[in-house]
């Protein structure tokens, strides 16, 4: 495999807005960023991805871009950014941004021109149809429900959004766009950035043979991913894309792509001439061990779940690199959805960590994560403040729920739990910020922060290092970035096992993922212990007994 700059990354992914206020206005800044660089390289960090900092109205929290090319006040300047990559720089940290650019946020000047003057140049920046006998063009639902077409006033005609209304989608079709986007990403990969997250990648291309297909929910409309995910041809512009910008500069871009990406286009993806250098694997995302489908059930979930991952590592074998992650802004906190209420502690915590931390492929961790943030649910439903939240609870009440449990469902699956400020300290505000903060702290900061587990050698943080610094170190590095993946003990129900092999090194990961303890036969002879949430492995006549959630990394030879 030809070795690129990248392949080493320990990522850490920056929900700005939520991550440190400098300036008292309860937001989070870019400034608050660059303060904290410190902290990030102890982590042992390499990489971050800043969640989007343009000018935006902040309807889906920047990800409705009103302006490509500034960043909003509410973060700061670009001088904020330029000393952020270069203090960043001095740490051997690299800097990625957001790039949003299936959609623009409705306030947007080209959409302004677009809805004065829908036939003219700017109205097929957009993607504007006519109605049909007084209905949407089609009854697609939008990713965040509701119908995915908003109607222009005055008109016929009705533009397309699959996310918010608030976020009217692209038309890639049109080459006068695509260029208006490839020099603005060129713009910011000249002012220093090294790369992107690339949002919402997958729906750059629409199938426009739109269909009226049967409606699958009370509200009349239907899931239309086969129409606009993946869809054949969306190769040629992510190719232009990647030619135009990203290769020119060797940047570093991860794709917001499906796991359901068939396996014969994933070189295309992120082959070594790949559109992207890696996308994330979304494996463990659909999981909640307190969802209908796996209540009661841990240890079924963890075997599925491994199913999953094994899988996608058989897949992905020889075609490119994953980029492995268990939060981000977008879910609930991983330990809440791997591990049952009754089991959190220090030992589930750390083992979760660990589930997919020494796969093959690139990590990223979500802020907050190597603290062991925790969801925060609320009472009421006006406690949120994301506007996808309140159109699923519309949904889930127009589909039978009561209040109270479509408050419940919004309180298992919210992706605004992420979202809560950073816990620095047991001070005001969790030391987030001097003001009260736009989103509500966790009331659990003063057992969960920053400061008292940097200064614990038994805490999480200190074990998320350590698992950073055995990824890292010289020894183990390649094995980790280039080995072999073979899995171990497979049917063995709640135990995540495999090897990890680089010539004559070999590594043996064992994630006992359940509250009961496990003995199992050792494969070949141990080396070396070189990572383990308990003291020492307990051997009894060549079989290791693991305990409750015991993650344990031996060298074996
Ligand atoms: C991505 C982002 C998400 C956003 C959506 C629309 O999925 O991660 O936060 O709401 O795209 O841009
Ligand atoms: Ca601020």
């Amino acid at each position: 495999m030809l070795k690129k700059w990248w392949h080493n990354t320990i990522g850490y992914q920056i929900y700005p807005k939520s991550f440190q206020d400098t300036n008292g206005d309860g937001i989070g800044d870019l400034k608050g960023v660059t303060a904290h660089l410190d902290d990030l390289a102890d982590l042992g960090i390499n990489v971050i991805w800043l969640c989007p900092v343009n000018k935006s109205p902040m309807k889906d929290h920047g990800y409705d871009v009103s302006d490509y090319d500034e960043i909003d006040p509410m973060f700061g300047c670009k001088d904020d950014l330029r000393e952020l990559i270069a203090k960043a720089e001095e740490r051997g940290i690299k800097i990625l941004m957001d790039l949003v650019v299936n959609h623009t946020s409705s306030e947007h000047p080209w959409f302004q021109k677009a809805l004065e003057d829908p036939d003219g140049e700017y109205g097929k920046y957009y993607i504007i149809q006519e109605g049909k006998d007084g209905k949407e063009p089609n009854n697609w639902r939008s990713i965040f429900g509701g119908s995915a077409w908003e109607w222009i006033k005055d008109t016929n005609l009705y533009y397309l959004h699959l996310f918010t209304k608030w976020q009217p989608d692209l038309n890639w079709e049109n080459p006068v766009v695509r260029q208006q986007i490839y020099d603005m990403v060129n713009r910011w990969l000249d002012l220093g950035i090294r790369g992107f997250r690339v949002d919402a990648i997958s729906h750059l291309k629409k199938d426009f043979t739109y269909q009226n297909l049967p409606s699958d929910g009370a509200d009349g409309y239907v899931n239309g991913f086969p129409y606009f995910s993946n869809v054949d041809g969306i190769g040629t512009f992510l190719s232009e894309l990647q030619e135009t910008t990203f290769k020119r500069y060797d940047a570093m871009t991860i794709g917001e792509v499906d796991d359901d990406l068939p396996a014969d286009v994933l070189s295309d993806f992120i082959g070594e001439n790949g559109y992207f250098s890696t996308i994330f694997d979304f494996c463990h995302a659909k999981f909640h061990v307190n969802s209908a489908e796996w209540k009661d059930k841990p240890v079924e979930m963890i075997d599925a779940l491994k199913k999953r991952l094994f899988a996608r590592q058989d897949t992905i074998k020889g075609k490119g690199i994953l980029c492995n992650f268990l939060e981000n802004h977008d879910l609930p906190r991983i330990v809440e959805r791997l591990i049952p209420a009754k089991e959190i502690d220090f030992y589930s915590r750390s083992m979760v960590g660990g589930i997919n931390f020494f796969l093959p492929g690139i990590v990223f961790l979500y802020q907050g994560q190597a603290i062991g943030m925790m969801d925060y649910p609320k009472e009421s439903i006006e406690a949120f403040v994301d506007p996808s939240t309140f159109i699923h609870y519309d949904e889930y009440l127009q589909n039978g729920m009561t209040k109270a449990e479509a408050l419940a469902q919004i309180n298992l699956k919210t992706r605004e739990h992420a979202r809560t400020p950073m816990q620095w300290n047991d001070g005001p505000y969790a030391g987030f910020s001097s003001a009260d903060p736009w989103f509500q702290v966790n009331p659990n900061y003063r057992q969960i922060n920053y400061d008292a587990q940097k200064k614990d050698p038994d805490s999480l943080y200190a074990f998320y290092k350590k698992m950073i610094s055995l990824r890292k170190s010289d020894e183990f590095q390649e094995l980790f970035l280039y080995g072999e993946f073979t899995p171990v003990y497979e049917s063995e129900p709640g135990v995540i096992g495999y090897e990890r092999r680089l010539d004559d090194k070999s590594v043996l990961v064992i994630n006992n993922a359940k509250s009961t303890e496990t003995i199992l036969p050792i494969p070949g002879t141990i080396k070396k212990v070189l990572l383990s949430n308990y003291e020492n492995p307990v051997l009894q006549n060549g079989n290791i007994k693991l305990q409750r959630y015991q993650l344990l990394i031996l060298e074996c030879v």
